[in-house]
């Protein structure tokens, strides 16, 4: 059953509406799922909608496991509100995707401040991953192990980590993860990977010195946090996912969302942003190592973009009110179609990569361009208000 008629959750009448992980699993998905928080709970509406597996198969806790709140002082360890949300995933037959060990953003400061040395930095990391994995060894159907280790032009992003290792952080770090929990899928995670080449490259070299150091490495997340009216088509946001898949990894959407700026939104931006959700999805579709989608929440009223990026908003698969926007109704649509159309997701055996990528699209490159241009303006707010956020 792949509608629901859905109460409580919309205003007015009854409405039959489509749910997005029993849809993505019929497409051959593994996942369409969601970003949780603690706080999801003192909303009834969205909570209830959040719980059912039919509507998201995967949670990823949107803060709970990160460094800050999982070793707040060196050798203590703390996983309330972790445990709470991986126990809730379990229990609703659901994927949990980990986030994130080892990342610049939301560090305690005996971390952040500490003056390492090659050693030190290295005890601290192994401490860190395999305290933290271990705790939740088997329950994590994937890691992002790093996250958001590059700048927006592909050069690496300065952290305590490269200050203390140079670029063998990446090996390390995957090294104790997978010496930790050996079935968990390992990632390297990012942002505006789907806007930039160059950036996109440099993930490729990430991957590359990890594989080269003989140490695992399974997938790439890409963030996906776009903008309205600077989404890469979908071949080029095709093309960008098979700059991994042509490695041997799998792909997924980690933490889609599709700002509208400027605000009030309208009936025209609305509409671009449900052409644009379905680049997206149907991107993931169209390469057959993309395991799953996961959005950053999916209602305009839980969302962390208008904290964080002063004057966008509506982001979300659902308005303010909790009730499905044309969005909704378009990705419902795609993946309804898709129906059958690749074989169920075999985590056994993942389907085998793609062909290796020459050069980008074409008939899109100047649109490509276009939007990559556009964006530059996009990214520089987006690293300023990511280093503002993060601070
Ligand atoms: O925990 C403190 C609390 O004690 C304090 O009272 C409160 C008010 O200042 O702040 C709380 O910390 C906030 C934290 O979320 C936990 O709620 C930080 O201010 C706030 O900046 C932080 O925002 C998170 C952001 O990462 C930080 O970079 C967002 O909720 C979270 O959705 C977002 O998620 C990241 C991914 O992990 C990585 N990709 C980008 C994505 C969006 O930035």
């Amino acid at each position: 059953m792949k509608f629901a008629i859905l109460t409580g959750i919309v205003a007015g009448p009854l409405v039959v509406l489509a749910q997005l992980n029993a849809l993505a699993k019929d497409a051959g998905l593994l996942y369409f799922g969601t970003a949780v928080s603690p706080s999801d709970s003192s909303d009834s509406a969205y909570y209830k909608y959040e719980n059912d597996v039919k509507n998201f198969g995967q949670y990823t806790p949107d803060n709970a496991q990160k460094w800050d709140a999982t070793e707040p002082s060196k050798g203590r360890f703390s996983y309330g509100q972790a445990d709470s949300i991986v126990s809730r995933a379990l229990s609703n037959k659901m994927l949990m995707r980990c986030h994130t060990l080892v990342w610049y953003s939301q560090l305690p400061s005996w971390v952040s401040s500490g003056s390492w040395t090659k050693d030190s930095m290295t005890s601290v990391m192994e401490s860190h991953i395999s305290n933290v994995m271990g705790h939740f060894k088997g329950k994590c159907y994937a890691w992002d192990v790093v996250n958001e280790a590059l700048e927006d032009n592909g050069s690496y992003r300065q952290n305590p980590f490269l200050k203390a290792l140079g670029d063998s952080y990446f090996a390390v770090a995957f090294k104790f993860a997978a010496a930790a929990d050996p079935a968990a899928k390992l990632y390297y995670n990012d942002y505006n990977l789907e806007y930039f080449p160059v950036k996109a490259d440099g993930a490729v070299r990430i991957v590359k010195l990890v594989q080269a150091a003989g140490v695992p490495i399974h997938g790439v997340g890409l963030q996906a946090h776009m903008t309205v009216g600077r989404t890469p088509s979908r071949e080029n946001l095709t093309w960008t996912l098979n700059k991994y898949t042509a490695l041997g990894l799998d792909v997924a959407y980690t933490e889609l969302d599709i700002r509208i700026k400027p605000l009030p939104s309208n009936a025209s931006s609305i509409e671009a942003q449900a052409k644009e959700y379905v680049a997206m999805v149907g991107s993931c579709l169209d390469v057959p190592r993309c395991v799953g989608i996961t959005v950053w929440g999916f209602s305009d009223a839980h969302s962390w973009i208008p904290q964080t990026f002063s004057g966008a908003g509506d982001s979300c698969l659902f308005d303010k009110s909790t009730k499905p926007k044309p969005a909704f109704s378009s990705v419902s649509s795609l993946l309804a179609s898709a129906s059958g159309k690749r074989p169920p997701w075999n985590t056994a055996s993942p389907p085998t990569g793609a062909p290796v990528p020459t050069t980008m699209i074409t008939a899109t490159t100047s649109a490509a361009v276009t939007s990559t241009a556009a964006a530059t303006s996009t990214v520089a707010a987006t690293s300023a208000a990511a280093t503002k956020s993060t601070a």
